[in-house]
């Protein structure tokens, strides 16, 4: 562990769930629980709960929860180590650095150090004889000297090792140079560079440290791009190419395009709120890091059909945001012998200029816009039937909206590409909706009736064998972090008699805790458990659970576990069984006096 447990017991109880989330998220009181719109998920009533007895925060609605330490995990976009330090920085504690720890930060600092003297090296040699090719390459993309500096681009030279020499030379390691990615081993175990004779993109973050590299090709040979592997510093799902710039950007928005030469371009363009995903599909990761800059975003992904599936699965990420999302739609470009050909933003700002970007940036559509566009692409609308089967598509797309007078203005947009009256339009989607109405109700009540699916967890890797013995072990843990002082001092059950492995590694955790003569509680064990586990765990200690008869409640739980693990063993007789039976008639909570005294 990285952290001294007592450290982080600390932490938490000197950063108040309530004052903390409250920093982000407007709470009010209702009953023993704080609630609020939720910050990970678009709604319009709150089921973000906030106890701050448990000390933990948990949505109904999207089941994301935690202790103080995984809400700054989540809302600030920091790793678990980050968030401790940020909290201890709120709360003025010192961070107790371990050796291990100190040694990993050092490492850690070691690499960026190294990636940014290749960063420095890479440039040198562009403005040298050895970049001559990458500066001639800029100069057919139409890349000023001004650009390339602002991006710190740079040029790889033709040659095995003059990194590897350059970097040594530096001090650094062979072994530091494999790890940042930026050498390859060959099978003799001798030691290459990782890029050679390629225009170099410097992948920079927003605190500024160079995290990665990019490096394109000058010719037609594959892969056109190389770019760093991940690595202690970079992890691509969390990083933006551009974004180091474009969070400086006047813009209202910030521009998400496909490729690194996009943004460069862009920048150059005076669109200096152009953004890259590098060639990934967005992520959620990504669109947190956005949110700290900007509320509306504009895809202008390229106009073929990987762009267009680009494009569908941002909206779908981004569906259940705060942002306002508009798509800008590049047009096609017809070739001097009349073919329509696919064009990306870069080739747009050079083929049609700035003026006509900045046009198509105002005009931009909203999602909604596009996918009825894509709807309306599918049919050829000349036709009866295809026009009866747009209706139906584009109306249950509307029926989605949650907003009425949405509904309305582009049912009548709907009505004039299907060449139908407004009218029947309007009534297609609410017959949409209300179709959409009662499927939902259905599902709820289903959801209702079953209780036991709605018990298993989430993640298919959390499932539940056992039912009957996995809701008396949510009982347990819900009990010991409610009221440890129901349990006896010795554990009466062990992690093996838990179905759940998570429920027991659960268990255990918080007894050992409890068996030190701390409070056993989530929050502090934030480290212990993933994201999802976490999720789950809040997720069954914010169900109702009443104390006044707690200590039956625990007993009934007890014997079910137990019960149920002993049928799994073979019906062996379980000597904790004994232990159990012991301690009730000691505390008088044997026979008919159950409840609480
Ligand atoms: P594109 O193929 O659209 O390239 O890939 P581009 O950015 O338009 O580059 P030019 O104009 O041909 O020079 C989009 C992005 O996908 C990533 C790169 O980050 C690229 O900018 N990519 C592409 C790779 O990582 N590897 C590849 O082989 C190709
Ligand atoms: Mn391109």
């Amino acid at each position: 562990m990285a952290f001294p447990q007592g450290f982080l017991d600390e932490l938490v109880a000197r950063n108040d769930i309530v004052d903390v989330v409250s920093g982000y998220v407007q709470l009010t009181r209702k009953g023993a629980n704080l609630f609020g719109l939720c910050p990970f998920h678009s709604e319009k009533t709150g089921s973000f709960s906030v106890s701050p007895d448990k000390q933990i925060y948990y949505c109904f609605g999207c089941k994301r929860g935690g202790g103080v330490i995984n809400f700054i995990m989540e809302e600030e976009n920091l790793p678990f180590p980050d968030a401790v330090r940020f909290l201890a920085k709120r709360a003025g504690m010192e961070v107790p650095e371990e050796d291990g720890d100190r040694e990993a930060g050092r490492r850690r600092q070691r690499l960026l150090d190294l990636n940014r003297d290749a960063a420095r090296f890479y440039y040198r040699t562009l403005q040298q004889p050895e970049g001559r090719a990458v500066q001639e390459y800029l100069d057919r993309r139409k890349i000023r000297k001004a650009t390339a500096v602002n991006f710190g681009l740079g040029a790889s030279p033709d040659a095995w090792d003059a990194l590897i020499l350059a970097m040594t030379k530096q001090g650094y390691t062979k072994a530091e140079l494999l790890e940042a990615g930026l050498a390859v081993q060959n099978r003799n175990g001798g030691l290459y560079d990782k890029f050679r004779n390629r225009l170099m993109f410097p992948v920079i973050d927003v605190r500024g440290d160079v995290v990665a590299f990019g490096g394109r090709v000058l010719d037609k040979s594959e892969p056109k791009y190389m770019n760093s592997q991940e690595t202690p510093v970079y992890s691509k799902r969390r990083v933006l190419y551009g974004l180091n710039l474009a969070k400086k950007s006047k813009r209202p928005n910030i521009i998400l395009c496909e490729g690194n030469i996009d943004v460069v371009t862009l920048h150059q363009a005076g669109f200096d709120n152009a953004v890259a995903s590098m060639g990934t599909a967005l992520t959620v990761e990504q669109t947190r890091l956005l949110s700290r800059f900007t509320k509306e975003l504009v895809l202008c992904y390229d106009n073929d059909n990987a762009g267009r599936i680009a494009t569908e699965r941002a909206l779908e990420i981004l569906n259940n945001s705060e942002f306002s999302v508009k798509v800008l739609q590049l047009p096609r470009r017809r070739t001097e012998d009349g073919e329509l050909v696919k064009q990306d933003a870069d080739d747009f700002i050079k083929f049609q200029g700035k003026d006509a970007f900045e046009a198509l940036l105002t005009g931009s559509e909203n999602g909604i816009e596009f996918r009825m566009a894509q709807i309306a692409g599918k049919y050829d609308l000349s036709g009866d039937e295809a026009r009866v089967a747009y209706c139906e598509e584009v109306s249950e797309l509307l029926s989605a909206l949650a907003n009425p007078v949405e509904r309305e203005i582009y049912a009548t947009r709907a009505a004039e590409t299907a060449k139908i009256t407004p009218e029947a339009m309007k009534l297609e989607v609410q017959r949409a909706l209300r179709r959409r109405n009662s499927r939902e109700k259905r599902q709820e009540l289903r959801r209702d009736l079953n209780p036991a699916a709605q018990l298993q967890p989430k993640e298919r890797e959390l499932r539940y064998d056992n039912i009957r013995s996995a809701r008396a072990e949510e009982g347990v843990l819900r009990l010991l972090t409610q009221d440890a002082s129901l349990f006896p001092d010795a554990p009466p059950l062990t992690e093996e008699q838990f179905s759940s492995p998570l429920l027991g590694r659960a268990f255990r955790l918080l007894w050992q805790a409890k068996a030190a003569g701390r409070v056993p509680s989530l929050p502090a064990l934030g480290e212990q458990f993933s994201q999802e586990e976490m999720n789950h765990l809040t997720g069954i200690c914010q169900q109702p659970e009443s104390l006044k008869n707690g200590r039956q409640a625990l007993a009934d739980y007890i014997r079910i576990v137990q019960a149920e693990a002993a049928k799994r063993s073979g019906g062996a007789v379980d000597p904790l069984l004994a232990a159990t039976e012991k301690y009730k008639d000691k505390k008088g909570t044997g026979g008919k006096q159950h409840g609480n005294e």
